[in-house]
Order: structure tokens, then C-alpha cells, then sequence
């Protein structure tokens, strides 16, 4: 089979203007020469965008006393890069507009080489300058991009400014209602990277769609030089293959090797080296398999129960956008402490600290692009953004074991032009990647009786896997009405209860009758984890949410005070009943798979 590589050049979607789309070039893959430019970035607010029409991007200083210059970075307090604005400072936590940062950084170039600027992501629309010039803009808050600098980037002083705006959109991918903070700002790292004239832009290096020792993918090459060979080394098996690029720098490759497969119990990751010309690229990649078969999902071949929990990319104990390595290993170290094998990253790409993280520990995931609730389905250019995340989101992560799910929605309302936006993704997705599942999170049920819900949405004639957010006993109904209810499913395919949950204030308690303590939450968890274990077809759980996080949805004071309290831990690591409920439950679940 021959993969259809290197999408990425084709399809550049709506998101990426002027960009070079966004691969491995610069993801943590070792062997690049990277300049790290995070740091304090002097950062001019900007709420009616005057900046445009002033030209801040072009940085300018008084030149004379009499010189009328109405802005200057220099005197501008600074933001720390990565991170979000709003928990930066007080003043910028509801702040919703364009926020222009400059880093001003020296260079030296070398000959042979060129040079890119690598963004992590930034919330929610980017245009980026580099001495003056436009490099070109970007939008969507999670998927890294990056822009060529060859040209621009000189021999000592630089100055690199930003443009960041993080104002909700009706016709964005979110649109303007969601239930998480809308944080601004450079949110993930900023990196100078060099790579040779001709360098290795992309690579897939996977098992074959149903194969346990056959391997197939590709090596993209970048520059004028795109047929020189490739060499692709997994040392610890003795591969040691060399491949011939095509006319448009692309190899294919089809070879077994004996390997351990890469599970939650036994996460194996091997080094995997790729080399042409002078450029030499080191990953770590694990090999797995994982299909449907009837209503089982099946990871390297044997049925497996996805123990899970959603979580959102907030940072524990300090608040705002999590980004760091530190970051990961507190929340999935928690994710670990449930007793969990799966982890859904709720609603958007999350970082990859996360995700690599997550393929070192054994976590299986779930990643979502963030087409959450109604949108503006009909929009050609919604769709091509949405198309566009989808395709960064795949780019970017195709080679981690640990992604098995791409979701392509969260409880989207049932109408005409949802069902063909989606469908479009689907299709999409499945062109990008057919050795993945694909999924959805959907909410809407029929109620088919007095305690009877069937899941009808048309939505599961499109997937792979379905998922399903009910929240029985918080939004509807008591906790104990889960006792008596059926549910019933149109598809013979996998379910995922993909959320389920209720709110709670850590350390708060009372009657299990009574809102907002650990033991209504408690006893609701109690009864939905009786009631879903009867669920036709079920495959895994992800109960909302792992960690209480920010949203400003969530008003009630003393209470949230712009939280959502559904955590099973408190965003101050307070561990809540359920927590120990979930993990018992899980406890006996991982039981009774071992015997
Ligand atoms: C929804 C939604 C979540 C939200 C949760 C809640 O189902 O998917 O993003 O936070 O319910 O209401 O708490």
C-alpha cells in the first residue's frame, strides 16, 4: 500500500498563509540545531489594533526629539514565552484582543544551511514579522506552524515581533461559545531551527495497517537536492535501510522486522535514525497495531478495555495554559495514579510534552481538534480551517505509537450541514491516516423510553468508534436514576463514554444528595459506573474531567469562581472522593483483564 505522503505541501489549508506546513521538522526530534527564543518578550496590548496601522511590526524608534513615535516595545512591560497573557498578569485575564510581542535576538548565519522559525502554537490568530518583513499568519491555538527565514534573518541583531489575538470567532474552529479559557498568547515554545539546503521535512515510520512485523511509510525530502539517498536505521533490530527519493524527494519503504510491540504495560520505544546528506534526524517510535473487530477494539491484535480520563491542557496548582515537560508528568503522572491505560486530551490538540510523554509512560490517546458544539457549518472557510487542524494535528503526532483515536468533533448538534462538514473530516482523516480510528464525541440521545436512551446520531455510520457524553445525574435526572437505564446503541461498532461526571468543591462535604459536595459527586460516579458497565458495545471510558480547570462558563461564587469543578482532582491537586471511587473501579477492571 502505498502511503499518500507529504499532504501536508499539498493541502495547504486556509490556516497557513506564506507557511511551510508544519511536519517534524522541529518537533522534539533530536539531531536539528535549534535556538531556543522563549523567554520575556516585551509585549504591546493592543485592544483596537492600532498596531496595523501604526506599522509596530516595524519596531520604529524616535529619531530625533522631535520624532513622533506613539509606541515602543522597549518602554512595554514583558510576557513570559511560553504562557498565556491572562494569568500573566491580573489585568489580562478577561482580556480578548491582539497583543503584540517582540523578541529581539542576534545570529549568525552559515553557509549550506536555511533557517525557520518554529512556533509550538499561539491562541488564536498569528501574524508574524521578522526585521520589518511579514513572514505570514497563522490560525488555530493548538498545532505548531512555522515560517521560512532564510532570506530574512541577518548576521547579527534581529528582532522577530508577533502579532497574537485571541478573539472568539463565529466562524472559527472553536467558534465564539466554549466551555475553557480562551488563554492568548505564544502558548508553547518559540525556536530558531537550521537544517541543510535539502533536509528531511517529514517521515512515517509505522507497522503496516494490520501487520505485527511488516513495516511501510515514507521519507519526505526538502531542497534542491530531494533524490539523494536516504537512510533509515532501527538499530536495536538491525534495520539498516537505504531508500531512493523520487522527483519529489519522496521514499517509500516496505520491510519487517521482529519487534516488541509497543503496549500500556510495555511502552517500547526504539531509536530510529534517518539520514541524508548532512542531515540526520533521531526519534523515538513505538510499534503497534490497533483495529476494530465487531464491537472490540483491539490493540496488537487482543481485545483491550480503554481505562480513561478526559483531561484539558490547564496547568496544575499555578492556573493557565500548561506547556511544560513538568506540567505532563504532574497531570499523566496522576493519570497513571487512577490507574488508567487511556487518556482522552480534551478538546484540541494538546502539547507535545503531553503526547510524548504519554507514548514513554503507555498511555493510550485520544486527540481531538476543537469543533466543539455549533459552528458555522456552511462556511467554505471554516471547513478548510477545521480541515487544516485536522491535517497539523495529524501531521505532527503520526509517528506516536500512544495516538490511537482522531476525534473530529464534541457534541455537535444533529443538522444537515454538520453531518457533511463532518463527513468531510472523516474522509479527510482516513486519507491521512487509514491505520488510525476515528471518532467523535456526541451527546445527542433518543429517549426511546421512560428509562430507555438510544444513541442515534447519523454520526455513527461515519465512525470508527463511537463516543458518547451523557451526563445523567448532573444535567439531567439524580444520580440514582442511572439504576434503572438502558441504553441502547444503532451501531454495531465500539462505544466510549467519553464524558460523564459531576461537580464537586474539594474538601466540601455533605449529604450525597447535596450539589457541589465530594459525596454528590461521589455517589454519582458510584451509580454511572454500575450503570455503564451493563452499556452495549462498551470499549472505554473517559469520565470528566482529571483536574478541575478554568472557564468562563462557570460563575457561581465560592463555588467555581470561572471553574469547572468536575475534576476528580482540584487544580490545587486535592485528591476529591471520586477519585479514589474511579480508581477502585479501575483497580478491579485491570483484575479482571489480567486473569
Ligand atoms: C460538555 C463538554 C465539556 C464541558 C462539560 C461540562 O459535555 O464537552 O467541554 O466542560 O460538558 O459541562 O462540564
Amino acid at each position: 500500500m502505498r502511503m499518500k505522503a507529504c499532504w501536508s505541501w499539498l493541502m495547504l489549508g486556509a490556516a497557513a498563509v506564506g507557511a511551510v506546513t508544519p511536519s517534524n521538522l522541529i518537533g522534539n526530534v533530536s539531531g536539528r540545531t535549534t535556538v531556543s527564543l522563549n523567554g520575556a518578550w516585551h509585549a504591546i496590548v493592543d485592544p483596537f489594533e492600532n498596531g496595523i496601522g501604526a506599522g509596530f511590526f516595524r519596531d520604529e524608534k524616535p529619531r530625533s526629539k522631535s520624532d513622533r513615535v506613539e509606541y515602543s516595545f522597549e518602554l512595554s512591560p514583558t510576557l513570559n514565552v511560553p504562557g498565556d497573557w491572562n494569568t500573566q498578569r491580573e489585568a489580562l485575564m478577561f482580556y480578548e484582543g491582539p497583543v503584540w510581542y517582540r523578541r529581539e535576538f542576534s545570529y549568525r548565519k552559515k553557509p549550506g544551511t536555511r533557517t525557520f522559525v518554529q512556533f509550538g502554537a499561539a491562541n488564536y490568530r498569528a501574524a508574524a514579522y521578522l526585521n520589518g518583513e511579514k513572514l505570514g499568519e497563522h490560525v488555530g491555538g493548538f498545532n505548531p506552524f512555522e515560517f521560512e527565514v532564510t532570506s530574512q534573518v541577518r548576521d547579527g541583531g534581529n528582532f522577530l515581533i508577533v502579532e497574537v489575538n485571541n478573539t472568539r470567532r463565529a466562524d472559527g474552529v472553536p467558534a465564539a461559545r466554549f466551555d475553557w479559557w480562551s488563554y492568548g498568547g505564544l502558548t508553547r515554545d518559540v525556536e530558531l531551527v537550521e537544517v541543510p539546503e535539502t533536509f528531511i521535512q517529514d517521515y512515517w515510520v509505522q507497522l503496516s495497517k494490520g501487520s505485527q512485523s511488516e513495516m511501510s511509510g515514507w521519507v519526505q525530502l526538502n531542497g534542491a537536492q530531494v533524490r539523494q539517498q536516504v537512510t533509515l536505521e532501527i538499530p536495536e533490530v538491525h534495520v539498516r535501510e537505504v531508500l531512493k527519493p523520487d522527483f519529489g524527494g519522496l521514499a517509500n519503504f516496505r520491510l519487517t522486522a521482529k519487534l516488541e510491540l509497543w503496549s500500556p504495560e510495555h511502552p517500547k520505544l526504539y531509536d530510529v535514525i534517518l539520514s541524508s546528506g548532512s542531515d540526520t534526524v533521531r526519534d523515538q517510535i513505538g510499534f503497534r497495531t490497533i483495529e476494530v473487530q465487531g464491537t472490540k477494539i483491539l490493540l496488537n491484535g487482543k481485545p483491550i478495555f480503554l481505562r480513561g480520563i478526559s483531561m484539558h491542557e490547564e496547568a496544575p496548582f499555578r492556573d493557565g495554559r500548561a506547556f511544560s515537560a513538568e506540567d505532563a508528568q504532574t497531570q499523566l503522572g496522576w493519570v497513571k495514579e487512577l490507574g488508567c491505560n487511556f487518556v482522552r486530551f480534551a478538546h484540541y490538540p494538546h502539547n507535545e510534552n503531553e503526547v510524548r510523554l504519554a507514548d514513554r509512560m503507555g498511555l493510550l490517546v485520544w486527540s481531538e481538534i476543537p469543533v466543539y458544539w455549533d459552528i458555522d457549518w456552511a462556511n467554505p472557510a471554516t471547513l478548510a480551517n477545521a480541515q487544516a487542524q485536522l491535517r497539523d494535528m495529524i501531521a505532527r503526532d503520526h509517528d506516536r505509537a500512544a495516538v490511537i483515536f482522531w476525534s473530529l468533533s464534541n457534541e455537535t448538534p444533529v443538522k444537515p450541514e454538520r453531518l457533511t462538514f463532518l463527513k468531510q473530516l472523516a474522509r479527510d482523516a482516513r486519507e491521512m491516516d487509514p491505520t488510525r480510528l476515528i471518532t467523535s464525541a456526541l451527546n445527542h440521545v433518543d429517549d426511546t423510553g421512560p428509562s430507555e436512551r438510544t444513541i442515534s446520531d447519523p454520526m455513527g455510520d461515519v465512525l470508527d468508534v463511537v463516543g458518547l457524553n451523557e451526563y445523567l445525574g448532573w444535567y439531567w435526572g439524580r444520580p440514582e436514576d442511572a439504576d434503572k437505564m438502558q441504553w441502547k446503541l444503532n451501531w454495531n461498532k465500539p462505544l466510549i463514554v467519553s464524558e460523564f461526571g459531576g461537580s464537586a468543591v474539594a474538601g466540601r462535604h455533605g449529604e450525597a444528595d447535596e450539589r457541589w459536595t465530594e459525596e454528590y459527586q461521589d455517589n454519582l460516579f458510584q451509580h454511572q459506573l454500575a450503570m455503564i458497565e451493563k452499556m452495549p458495545n462498551l470499549a472505554g471510558i473517559t469520565p470528566w474531567v482529571l483536574m478541575d480547570f478554568r472557564s468562563p462558563a462557570r460563575m457561581l461564587p465560592g463555588v467555581q469562581d470561572y471553574h469547572n469543578r468536575k475534576g476528580v482532582i482540584s487544580n490545587r491537586g486535592q485528591r476529591k472522593m471520586a477519585f479514589y471511587t474511579l480508581q477502585k473501579f479501575y483497580r478491579k477492571i485491570a483484575e479482571s483483564q489480567r486473569q
